[in-house]
């Protein structure tokens, strides 16, 4: 047939088996290669049935969405063999295994029956790259699993185990053996009991218990919880259209899925999708680098970070010893811990035997001896470089040969911390962000020492644990608190040019990002981002520039910790942020002292430039010194970390889409409005030669 799709008889059945690895992608050569198929089956009068199956580890996982950007895409020629297939006139048998997703699930409902391994998953994940299952899965889930549940899938995304898959009728038998075997077996007995087709496209979408106002209510929910996202009212549309006769949703579907797939929303999030598994591979790396074992970790400091981190490993089932130094503090820490497991379970999401479970693999002690044995071992004490030297000094020491000794420090010099434990290349560090047990970020610093196994042992360990990791070198802050960093220090100036906390704020919302900046750091403690950059100036890091992060220092001397004081840059009723005079007073106070006029015709426009352009110009010296292997990598590391919108695709995306010229241009302009004494909008060279080149940043790699 093709290289990727072949059609083998076994007796009067027609074998079809789908081969393109890694994940059997619908190619354009996979979707030829199905149609030359139906056709040979179509022809071939004495084949009284079709078993589809794919090889590898997995049934289909999806359109390809290599190909979705190529300029003759169309879904219509998969679409229209999905048809043919469901309307051939012998039983078309789907054999599942794997991951079923996207247009793999597509395809398994174009067939009259599905067998599936009890381990399979199913899902529509479309709505994560911005679209909407475009092969007629917004019509014919429908008529398989209603109305409620169908749109539930589509919208989030969600996988279903092959249970539920089988409850709801999206699977008709589970079966153990390999999907060929399982596939023959039920196709055998379909035969021997005389069974023909049976087309979901033919039956009625069961909605009578749907309630009247239930698509207007979905559609209002949709713009309220994802305004940035169109797919979410398009999945809306598409299937409410399963109510009208088949051709007429399918004609509906694919108008939707053609404005989804062309939408700037979707190029941005396709974009995140390959940037986050770039990210997995390390430039240098030896392929065959043998891992270290890691069977049990410990952690130091169960403080806010401590906690989370050690409910990471005992969720992926990794017995875990959390350290403190007194009884108080390790009891603190783990009542967090017992306290936020009891909170998923109260939200249904765990069972109480689950919270006693992964309970049981945190074991709490205040003497660092019980992490001896540990595999890896992890420091999460106080941001404090003599402390945390003291720290590495004593775990280097401490830890068995072999363990791997890793630092949270958010900012400190890891190379540093790594001489300090006498075994550098043993060390690496593993910067999580808050919520440690919730964040998808995991920055992996590589020190000038970190042995490749260690590195690559880590990367591993973070796909166990589910987070994207993204590799950094060492630099104040990494990747993503040294481009924070410069944000922080525009936000802080435009408030004392008169800007008020929600207007900044208010700015950057309005492009999506989860929270601007004073929400952010009120929330992180304004005691922690003060205390940085107090460390940072001790060690001569900091501009010669008295008004440099003016307003944290003084709300940090005044105890305007942010939320956790009641009030910081706003003022907390309960965990509601109120504008707060007396906000508005430091910073005019600190505008006197520091000789900044204050000004009242700051908009949206000039706040968003501020914040972005120079955090988009710090990313390009991040990659042009090699701190950052690539510009996707960063992308990564602000859509995961930080709340940068995914529908902007990460601030490197960003700037190519708004252009670099302007982006050059706009900083230019700044240094003159602003002065630019201590080069806070100097053009990086990077920057400035690839916009006066007129190219993309996306597209740029180290010579
Ligand atoms: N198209 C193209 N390439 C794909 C792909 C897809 N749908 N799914 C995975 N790949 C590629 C990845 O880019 C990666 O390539 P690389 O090795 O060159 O980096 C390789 O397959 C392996 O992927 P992962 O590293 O993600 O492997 P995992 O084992 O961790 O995960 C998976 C496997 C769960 C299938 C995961 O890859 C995944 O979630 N894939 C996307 C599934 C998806 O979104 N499907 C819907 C696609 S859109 C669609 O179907 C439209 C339709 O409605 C018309
Ligand atoms: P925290 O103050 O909540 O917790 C620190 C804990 O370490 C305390 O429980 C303290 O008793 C304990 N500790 C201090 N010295 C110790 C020692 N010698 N041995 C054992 N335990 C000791 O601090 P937090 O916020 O958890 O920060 C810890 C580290 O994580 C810091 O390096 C910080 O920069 C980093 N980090 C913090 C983030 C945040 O948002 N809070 C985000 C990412 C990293």
């Amino acid at each position: 047939m093709t290289s990727t799709v072949t059609l083998n008889r076994h007796g009067d059945i027609a074998l079809l088996c789908i081969d393109n690895p890694p994940v059997n992608a619908l190619s354009p050569a996979v979707v030829d290669g199905l149609i030359a198929a139906v056709d040979a089956f179509e022809a071939d009068r004495d084949y009284k049935a079709l078993l589809l199956y794919g090889e590898g580890r997995t049934f289909v996982a999806g359109g390809d969405i290599t190909a979705f950007d190529l300029p003759d895409f169309s879904a219509r020629p998969l679409n229209r063999m999905l048809n043919r297939l469901e309307s051939l006139d012998r039983p078309v048998v789907a054999s599942l295994h794997g991951t079923v997703l996207g247009g793999g699930l597509e395809l398994a409902l174009a067939c009259h029956w599905r067998v599936a391994h009890p381990k399979t998953q199913f899902g529509f994940p479309e709505v994560k790259l911005g679209i909407l299952p475009g092969s007629l899965g917004t019509q014919r889930l429908p008529r398989v699993v209603g109305i409620e549940m169908a749109l539930d899938l589509i919208s989030s995304g969600r996988p279903v185990d092959a249970v539920t898959a089988a409850k709801a009728g999206v699977v008709d038998e589970l079966r153990e053996e390999s999907p060929l075997e399982a596939g023959l077996a039920f196709v055998e007995a379909l035969l021997a009991r005389g069974a023909g087709p049976r087309r979901i496209s033919e039956r009625n979408v069961p909605a009578d218990s749907v309630p009247a106002d239930f698509f207007d209510r979905a559609l209002a929910q949709a713009r309220r919880a994802k305004p940035f996202h169109p797919s979410a009212r398009a999945i809306v549309l598409a299937v409410q259209a399963s109510l009208r006769p088949f051709a007429e949703g399918e004609a509906e579907e694919a108008k939707l899925f053609e404005q989804l797939r062309t939408s700037p929303e979707s190029k941005a999030m396709r974009h995140l999708f390959f940037a986050e598994r770039q990210a997995a591979r390390i430039p240098g790396l030896p392929k065959d680098v043998e891992l270290r074992p890691v069977r049990s970790v410990g952690v130091l400091g169960a403080g806010t970070m401590g906690g989370g981190i050690a409910m990471n490993f005992a969720n992926a089932g990794i017995p875990t010893t959390l350290v403190d130094t007194t009884q108080e503090a390790l009891d603190r820490g783990l009542g967090i811990i017992r306290r936020n497991y009891e909170a998923t379970a109260a939200k249904g999401r765990m069972t109480t035997e689950q919270v006693e479970q992964r309970m049981g693999l945190i074991h709490g002690a205040i003497v660092d001896g019980a992490l001896a044995d540990c595999d890896l071992v992890i420091e999460a004490v106080f941001e404090n470089m003599d402390l945390k030297k003291k720290v590495c000094a004593r775990l280097g020491a401490l830890c068995r040969p072999g363990a791997i000794i890793a630092t949270n420090t958010s900012t400190l010099d890891v190379d540093v911390l790594a001489e300090a434990t006498g075994r550098p290349a043993d060390v690496v560090g593993m910067h999580f962000f808050s919520p440690a047990n919730v964040m998808r970020l995991l920055e992996v610093v590589r020190g000038a020492k970190t042995a490749p196994e260690v590195l690559a042992t880590v990367m591993q360990l973070a796909r166990t644990i589910r987070k994207v990791a993204v590799v950094s070198g060492v630099c104040y802050g990494f990747i993503g608190n040294r481009m924070a960093e410069v944000y922080m220090r525009e936000a802080e100036f435009l408030m004392m040019e008169g800007a008020s906390p929600a207007q900044i704020d208010g700015a950057v919302e309005a492009l999506g990002m989860a929270m601007g900046p004073c929400r952010m750091l009120d929330m992180a403690g304004i005691d922690v981002g003060a205390k940085t950059v107090i460390e940072y100036g001790k060690t001569g890091g900091l501009p010669p520039d008295d008004s440099y992060r003016a307003v944290v220092r003084r709300m940090f001397e005044l105890g305007r910790f942010g939320q956790k004081t009641g009030a910081g840059y706003y003022r907390y009723d309960g965990r509601k942020p109120v504008a707060d005079p007396e906000t508005a007073r430091i910073a005019k106070e600190l505008a006197a002292q520091h000789g900044i006029a204050q000004r009242s015709d700051i908009g949206a426009e000039e706040i968003v430039e501020r914040l972005m352009y120079p955090l988009i110009n710090e990313g390009a010296r991040i990659l042009e010194e090699g701190i950052a292997y690539r510009p996707g990598d960063i992308d990564m590391v602000w859509t995961a970390g930080y709340g940068f919108p995914d529908h902007q695709g990460g601030p490197i995306y960003l700037a190519d889409t708004i252009g670099l010229p302007v982006i050059a241009e706009r900083l230019a302009h700044y240094a003159k409005a602003r002065g630019n004494a201590f080069g806070y909008w100097t053009v990086s060279p990077l920057l400035a030669s690839l916009a006066a080149q007129n190219k993309r940043l996306s597209d740029w790699t180290p010579a």
